[in-house]
């Protein structure tokens, strides 16, 4: 392929515009897609390139915040003083690019183009020559135009700007996405020159285009044949729209993996996901972070599930909440189950409904079945806890731990004060509120002794 003998690539991404339409305080580029920044998309997508250098043009507003949410030695931060437009971007970057260099620019709100896009228009650009990827829109309202010879058909001539185009133009349907590829000596001859006197009275870019033409640069289209991948976000509409869209492609591809997504169009992952063979999510589950998933396991309807590693064979059924913890094989979790962070369910270990388990270990093949609350507690083996009971693990002051052995038997509704420790096969009776350690084996029960007064009678009403 042709890009290999190129010179080095240098990516340029535009992220210094305003986002007035976003009427948010955030700068537009860190709105999220996917649980993940726009820009950070891009960013990634760049990456995959091993450019030389990504340079990341931002405004006044977006410094600090820039540079702490995306770190990285391979980027280069240049600040854009004033948003005159695309040419003047990228006027403010080209002291650092040799001139022997080519140069992709991209956007910092197109999030979704795809590495091999790019790979394409590099592979098929010369490294002489510009590249543009072009698309066909239906409705190419507020796009620059792509201007050909012969009517549309032969090749690029120039980009004409929606707001300086004549009606004539304006009907061409074919647009520039904003993705170009220039050498970087077209740059270094073509922007110290830019003008701004057009309609919108901003340094244009696409003027490049018609520069290169007069000075026989040869010019490569290449059209993208699905619309959403060049799609930018200037409004939150645009943005849920791109959001659903990239959704819908996440689940699909995860279809085609063999792993059986219900409704393609109520499935979110917000970051990464690895699962194994025959796992089936049901609808409206919501995936973020860094998420494992064994074979043959299952994810009800409404659940919701941050950095975790599940086994194989887990059912997890509706409407779970459970965040950086680890399910091991053959758990039955929920319906409505909670399990919060640093939690680790072991093997056959059975949390049921309304269960609140936070901070604490919970052995192979213990039931905890309803109306209980798990806290900084380390739970042994084949332990049955009953219904309605309650690690008493906060003393207003401090947090305190529960040890429950191998094989105990906790009757329902019993409180443990804790610190404590519950012994191995020990029993403790329904409705006690233990504060000492219950040795093992034994049965061991905090409560009155109920008592019957024989001459009581009911007041008469
Ligand atoms: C630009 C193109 C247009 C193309 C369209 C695709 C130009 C002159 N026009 O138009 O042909 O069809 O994108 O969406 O290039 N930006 C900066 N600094 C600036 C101005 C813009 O960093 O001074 C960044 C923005 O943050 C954005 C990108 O460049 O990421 C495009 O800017 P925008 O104002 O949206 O360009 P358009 O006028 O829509
Ligand atoms: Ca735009």
């Amino acid at each position: 392929m042709k890009m290999k003998t190129c010179n080095e690539l240098h990516v340029v991404i535009l992220a210094a515009g305003q986002g007035k339409r976003m009427k948010s305080s955030l700068p537009k580029v860190l709105h999220k897609l996917g649980g993940k920044p726009l820009l950070a998309h891009v960013i990634a997508v760049a990456r995959k390139l091993h450019p030389k250098k990504i340079h990341v043009l931002y405004g006044v507003d977006g410094e600090k915040i820039f540079k702490t949410t995306m770190p990285g030695d391979d980027l280069h931060w240049v600040l854009q003083k004033k948003p005159l437009g695309t040419g003047h971007a990228v006027l403010q970057v080209l002291p650092f690019i040799p001139k022997a260099a080519r140069v992709l620019i991209l956007y910092g709100d197109v999030p979704l183009i795809k590495a091999e896009t790019l790979q394409y228009l590099l592979a098929t650009t010369a490294c002489d020559s510009v590249g543009i990827l072009t698309a066909e829109f239906s409705d190419p309202n507020g796009f620059g135009r792509i201007i050909r010879t012969k009517s549309g058909q032969g090749r690029i001539k120039a980009i004409i700007e929606d707001k300086d185009a004549t009606s004539k133009e304006r009907a061409i349907k074919e647009i520039n996405t904003g993705i170009m590829l220039f050498p970087g000596s077209l740059l270094k001859a073509f922007l110290p020159l830019v003008k701004r006197n057009n309609a919108q009275k901003e340094y244009y870019l696409t003027d490049a285009i018609a520069f290169a033409v007069a000075n026989f640069y040869k010019i490569n289209g290449v059209k993208v044949d699905e619309a959403q991948e060049v799609f930018g976000v200037n409004d939150k509409v645009q943005l849920v729209n791109l959001e659903r869209f990239y959704q819908k492609r996440q689940a699909l591809a995860l279809l085609e993996q063999g792993i059986t997504v219900i409704d393609p169009m109520r499935f979110d992952l917000r970051g990464e996901l690895i699962v194994d063979l025959d796992v089936t999510f049901d609808v409206n589950v919501v995936l973020e972070g860094s998420i494992y998933i064994g074979a043959n396991s299952y994810v009800g309807s409404n659940c919701f599930l941050r950095n975790v590693k599940i086994g194989k064979n887990v059912l997890i059924k509706p409407n779970c909440v459970v965040e950086d913890s680890i399910i091991e094989d053959d758990c039955i979790i929920g319906p409505f189950a909670r399990i919060r962070p640093e939690s680790r369910i072991k093997a056959k270990a059975r949390i049921g409904n309304f269960v609140e388990v936070k901070k604490s270990e919970v052995g192979k093949g213990t039931k905890i079945s309803h109306l209980t609350y798990i806290g900084d507690s380390l739970i042994g083996s084949n332990v049955n806890i009953g219904a309605g009971v309650i690690t008493v693990n906060y003393d207003g002051n401090n947090k305190h731990k529960t040890v429950i052995e191998d094989g105990a038997f906790i009757g329902s509704d019993v409180q443990l004060i804790a610190p404590i420790k519950i012994g191995k096969d020990a029993t403790i009776g329904a409705g006690s509120t233990i504060v000492e350690d219950a040795p093992a084996k034994k049965l061991t029960l905090a409560r009155a002794r109920q008592v019957t007064i024989e001459r009581w009678k009911r007041k008469k009403k």
